[in-house]
């Protein structure tokens, strides 16, 4: 009866227009993005001058890059690491500045890369090798394993484990994208939930770019017969992406090799819209020899779509 009467006057009040917040605890975010509700809206790279707290916008790294590959092998296929078929693959999520300079290992207490590249950055400081357990880890004891199912699957490193190259990435890009700042994160943070965080943020980022489907939908599918002008590429992506991303290729410019997607970030990376703009660097791909989009190595991709 009690419980009844404390639900009608719960009631009463919300009609009466009492917020919601004084009846239920908001969930917590990482960052906190109720404080970020009181930011001025602005995109990344489009009015920095309007951006004060910088758990809110990924600031000096406004220009936000989402990185795939086209690989055809791993080198690693003996140890079961294998390319998803008809999928490209996740390389990263890069916090370029809004002029396309970058920083890279800004915190080197959170430096979990096996393997730092460069290990010496520019004004001298050296990247000391990661030695403790992997990043994997850290995402199982947040008991996230089907985020970690899905990175297996989609995030394929070649020439190293998986593991190795998320904390390569993890410490390269997160370390300097400011919305990962563990000062965001206050103080009930938990050890590498920032980690986790940004990974979940790298998938939701690739999501938007199947760019498998979207060349195969303009005919371009991977074939070791034939070549395509990099026009008919760029064309493809811009007819689903409103932008032309940035074409990597090896050989000369003649083998596709990957794609950079680029963004203006409104929000934080966490949780924010990511809005397509064109590449501001100029592709790797010849302009006028025709280039390879190859065929895989069949034993060298799998099946990731079926129901296990
Ligand atoms: C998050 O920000 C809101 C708005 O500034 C504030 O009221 C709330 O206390 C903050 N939450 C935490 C856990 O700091
Ligand atoms: C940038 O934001 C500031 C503060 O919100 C505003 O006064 C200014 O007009 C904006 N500049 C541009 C170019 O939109
Ligand atoms: C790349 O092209 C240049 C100029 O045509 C040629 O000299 C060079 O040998 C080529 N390199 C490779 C790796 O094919
Ligand atoms: C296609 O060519 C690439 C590059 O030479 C090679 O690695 C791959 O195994 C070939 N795939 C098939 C199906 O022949």
């Amino acid at each position: 009866m009690a419980a009844a009467f404390g639900l009608v006057s719960a009631l009463l009040a919300l009609q009466a227009g009492a917020s919601a917040s004084s009846f239920f605890s908001l969930p917590r975010t990482y960052p906190n993005i109720s404080a970020c509700a009181a930011e001025p809206i602005a995109y990344s790279c489009e009015n920095t001058t309007t951006i004060k707290n910088t758990c809110c916008s990924p600031t000096p790294g406004g220009l936000v890059l989402q990185t795939q590959f086209w690989d055809t092998y791993t080198g690693f296929e003996k140890k079961g690491q294998l390319l998803p078929k008809d999928s490209w693959t996740i390389h990263g999520l890069w916090p370029d500045n809004c002029d396309g300079s970058f920083e890279q290992y800004c915190d080197l207490s959170r430096q979990y890369d096996p393997a730092p590249s460069p290990a010496v950055l520019p004004d001298g400081t050296i990247v000391p090798a990661y030695t403790g357990p992997p990043v994997d880890t850290f995402v199982a004891e947040f008991g996230r394993l089907d985020l970690l199912a899905y990175m297996d699957k989609y995030w394929v490193s070649q020439g190293s484990l998986n593991s190795g190259f998320w904390g390569h990435e993890f410490a390269k890009h997160a370390t300097c994208t400011s919305t990962f700042d563990v000062a965001c994160y206050g103080p009930d943070y938990k050890k590498n939930q920032d980690v986790v965080d940004f990974f979940d943020a790298v998938v939701r980022a690739f999501k938007m770019y199947p760019t498998w489907e979207i060349l195969a939908a303009s005919g371009i599918q991977p074939s070791n017969k034939t070549t395509y002008s990099l026009t008919q590429l760029q064309t493809a992506l811009k007819a689903q992406t409103g932008a032309i991303p940035y074409l990597g290729c090896g050989q000369n410019g003649t083998v596709l090799q990957e794609v950079w997607y680029f963004h203006h970030v409104l929000g934080s990376e966490q949780f924010g819209h990511y809005k397509t703009v064109d590449s501001t660097t100029t592709s790797s791909c010849s302009k006028t020899a025709g280039i390879h989009y190859y065929e895989r190595t069949p034993t060298s991709e799998r099946e990731v779509r079926l129901l296990p």
